[in-house]
């Protein structure tokens, strides 16, 4: 009796020790160029600590085999570069991918009378933008149908917000016209409604069942926390992407994408001079958000444990390779060699001209110069007062900032 307890106990402790092994060599596979973070994370300074983000999120999260469903968010804010690092996914084959879905949400909440409007608080939205991701994982598009404007007959629609955008909804059998050749490139968003004409929901939704896994783009979910609700659902396999970038840069690109909005910044731009009726709010609100998911996640709660990867976009920009790697080892998904590709031809300023493109929301482009142009395109005076504003932001995510004009023009000095 003795001996026997002796040699269960002996059992349990191996089978433990075999486990702690096991899960030892499973942490150090996954391990990759943040492997070196772990090491010295205690005397990781103030500055570096969202380097540790990187690391976490390779401990794989529970349950999950490599060929299991991921459900995959890259969450991230206007113009942080989001389209360009979509791509990573847009371009595997096992992918269904959807660019921005919530926009239908957004329009038809904005465009509902204003008293209900008013009744609909931000709660609202949030809960049904959140509905309608969850939907759209598990290939249903009967919620989003509900939001298109014209609302679709038969399920067919000619309204898709930004099809062109996903590969899979602008080749067979989607649409049947819509061959390889001409996804190479992703010319402007015209060309794929055009080609394929009408639709086809229905197709859409037997097309994202047939692919592994969803990937879905969003900037309109303001805080990881808002994920929560989805990350804990136990009938997804969510896998957050958190994309951030240099506020300095994204406000420099907004000002490009969105001229009308930016008037006075643009006048602010060429004067050095601060207009009163400059709206500071936007990207104050921006750095807050983003300031306040990564805090979020350094407190490395269990519901994001696994469950989520901080990309900064110009460490994705200096070295797409590697950090798409890195991504994919995140997911659990194998990287496809079309991924590959996709990185080198638009990657390296070998890219077609932009004038052949619809360049504002372009993704092929020289990305290791495109995430640089902000210094050259912003006026030292709006770099100051960004700088002020969003001090915490850019500390905490390791971005230097600018003592003079010299140093913010000087680009051989990076910022990262
Ligand atoms: C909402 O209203 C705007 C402006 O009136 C219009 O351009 C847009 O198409 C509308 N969207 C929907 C989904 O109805
Ligand atoms: C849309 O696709 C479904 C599923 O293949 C098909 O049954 C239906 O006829 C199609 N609708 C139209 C209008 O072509
Ligand atoms: C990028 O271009 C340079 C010079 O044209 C070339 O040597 C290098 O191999 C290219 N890299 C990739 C990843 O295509
Ligand atoms: C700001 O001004 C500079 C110099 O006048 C110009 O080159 C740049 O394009 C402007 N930036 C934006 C975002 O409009
Ligand atoms: C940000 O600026 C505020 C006000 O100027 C200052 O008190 C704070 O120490 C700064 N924070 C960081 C992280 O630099």
């Amino acid at each position: 009796m003795e001996c026997s307890w002796k040699t269960l106990l002996l059992l349990v402790c191996t089978s433990l020790g075999v486990q702690y092994t096991a899960i030892r060599s499973l942490r150090d596979s996954f391990s990759g160029p943040c492997q070196d973070f772990t090491r010295c994370q205690e005397r990781q300074s103030k500055e570096q600590r969202w380097k540790s983000l990187c690391y976490d999120s390779h401990v794989p999260a529970e349950s999950s085999s490599a060929t299991a469903r991921k459900h995959i968010l890259l969450f991230a804010q206007t113009r942080s570069g989001s389209s360009f690092t979509g791509q990573l996914f847009n371009q595997h084959p096992g992918i269904f991918y959807v660019f921005e879905p919530l926009y239908h949400v957004q329009q038809a909440f904005t465009n509902s009378s204003s008293r209900l409007q008013r009744a609909l608080d931000g709660k609202a939205l949030l809960g049904a933008y959140r509905d309608l991701l969850l939907n759209l994982y598990n290939c249903d598009f009967s919620f989003l149908e509900s939001y298109i404007r014209p609302e679709p007959q038969d399920h067919m629609t000619g309204t898709f917000f930004r099809r062109s955008s996903s590969h899979a909804l602008c080749t067979p059998p989607v649409c049947p016209g819509g061959g390889e050749g001409i996804l190479e490139g992703q010319p402007d968003e015209a060309w794929c409604p055009k080609k394929c004409q009408a639709l086809n929901l229905s197709l859409a939704s037997q097309a994202c069942q047939a692919r592994s896994h969803v990937a879905i783009k969003t900037v309109r979910i303001p805080e990881v926390e808002d994920l929560r609700t989805l990350s804990e659902d136990p009938r997804l396999d969510l896998r957050i992407v958190h994309l951030v970038r240099d506020p300095r840069a994204i406000l420099a690109s907004r000002m490009t994408a969105f001229g009308g909005k930016f008037r006075a910044w643009k006048v602010w731009n060429a004067t050095g001079r601060q207009p009163r009726y400059v709206d500071l709010t936007q990207i104050t609100r921006t750095c807050r958000d983003i300031e306040y998911s990564v805090e979020t996640a350094l407190q490395k709660p269990t519901w994001l444990r696994g469950r989520y990867l901080l990309v900064r976009y110009e460490d994705l920009a200096h070295n797409p390779e590697e950090k798409g790697k890195e991504i994919y080892r995140f997911l659990g998904v194998d990287l496809h060699h079309q991924v590959l590709r996709w990185i080198s031809q638009n990657t390296n300023g070998t890219a077609p001209s932009s004038s052949e493109w619809n360049y504002k929301f372009s993704t092929t482009r020289d990305s290791k110069a495109t995430a640089q142009s902000w210094r050259v395109h912003l006026n030292f005076d709006i770099v100051k007062t960004v700088q002020s504003l969003c001090n915490r932001t850019l500390s905490l995510l390791g971005y230097k900032l600018v003592q003079s004009v010299d140093e913010l023009k000087d680009i051989t000095k990076t910022l990262t």
